[in-house]
């Protein structure tokens, strides 16, 4: 790897973010050079939904927005040596559709092949669901690697779960690393596993707002449809609605958009009352590994936006604590 800027740092990046959402290739990017471990740029991210670019904006404003991958001429855009980008995952997700390639969706993988193609970034990291791995959409994943074959990058890919390094999160998902050339020998791109220190009472705020509350009518009738008991726990607990069932381990099902409806809160009783509830925005986030604590806040929200809004970006976002874990394992092999 080549020597960076400054003498003591070992890796030196200019950065295409891609599909960027909140920027979590970015987060976890700053929170390596914070840290002396690499210098980066990013010369520019690409995203289409305004309210992600906003968010985006809000945290790096100084980051040029490319707009839709689509509509991005190559022979304009400035050189780069790493290419991020979580394609959009739904086409492929088991909790969508599963329509793949026949999703308009599906084909944006052909984008990063075009512009990775042109550009030749040393370095390509990408992030897709599970789901892409398996089943009828295991020939699209197939063509994916071939493609990244096909135009230069010796690749690897992993499933790798945030609760296996130090986030509460049962949040599987598909890593690819490539370079351009030949991956080191005995190069692996899934880090040492790390012990779970903190459970999911430790990432939820002191005083929810009331309105992320169920009442005792709205509980009677999940108990009526879910066929289950009063919950009474001893501590705050992951209730898992597609499996109907309180999670014991400490652990949260994995944080998706609000309107898949999902990651409930069962905390103890409060004078016989049961308190069941929605997740707070803070709480989507820090399970999406940011620090926001009494000390200060790693991510800013704009103004405006709503829960939904908020909530969504969350969902779909990157774990940026697994991020920067593997940033790190990966450029320390390099
Ligand atoms: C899985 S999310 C990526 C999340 C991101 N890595 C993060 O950390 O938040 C995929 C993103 O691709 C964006 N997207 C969809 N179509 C796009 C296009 N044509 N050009 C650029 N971005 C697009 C979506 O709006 C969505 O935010």
């Amino acid at each position: 790897m080549k020597k960076g800027r400054k003498d003591n740092v070992r890796v030196s990046l200019r950065v295409f973010e891609g599909f960027a959402g909140y920027g979590g290739a970015s987060f976890a990017l700053r929170r390596l050079k914070r840290r002396g471990f690499l210098d980066y740029k990013t010369i520019g991210f690409s995203e289409t939904d305004p309210k992600a670019i906003e968010l985006y904006k809000t945290n790096f404003p100084r980051v040029k927005s490319l707009g839709d991958i689509k509509k991005i001429k190559v022979e304009k855009l400035p050189d780069f040596n790493l290419f991020t980008g979580g394609f959009p995952c739904q086409p492929f997700s088991t909790a969508g559709c599963r329509e793949g390639e026949e999703d308009d969706r599906g084909t944006l993988f052909g984008e990063i092949i075009r512009i990775c193609e042109a550009k030749r970034p040393q370095y390509i990291f990408l992030e897709n669901v599970q789901g892409l791995t398996s089943g009828k959409l295991r020939p699209t994943f197939e063509k994916i690697m071939y493609e990244l074959k096909r135009i230069g990058y010796d690749c690897q890919y992993r499933l790798i779960n945030s609760k296996d390094y130090g986030i509460p999160q049962n949040r599987l998902r598909l890593w690819i690393f490539g370079t351009r050339g030949t991956l080191p020998d005995g190069f692996e791109l899934t880090p040492p596993k790390k012990k779970l220190r903190r459970k999911l009472k430790d990432f939820l705020d002191e005083h929810p707002d009331e309105s992320l509350y169920r009442t005792p009518q709205q509980m009677a009738h999940i108990h009526e449809i879910h066929h289950n008991d009063v919950f009474d726990v001893p501590e705050p607990l992951c209730y898992d609605y597609y499996n109907r069932k309180v999670r014991t381990d400490g652990i949260c099902m994995t944080v998706t958009p609000p309107q898949h409806n999902v990651v409930r809160i069962v905390e103890p009783m409060v004078n016989g009352q049961e308190r069941f509830r929605k997740l707070t925005i803070d709480e989507h986030y820090r399970l999406m590994g940011f620090r926001i604590d009494k000390r200060g806040r790693e991510i800013k929200y704009p103004p405006n936006q709503t829960y939904s809004e908020l909530g969504f970006r969350a969902g779909n976002g990157w774990d940026i604590n697994l991020v920067t874990i593997l940033l790190e394992h990966i450029f320390s092999q390099l």
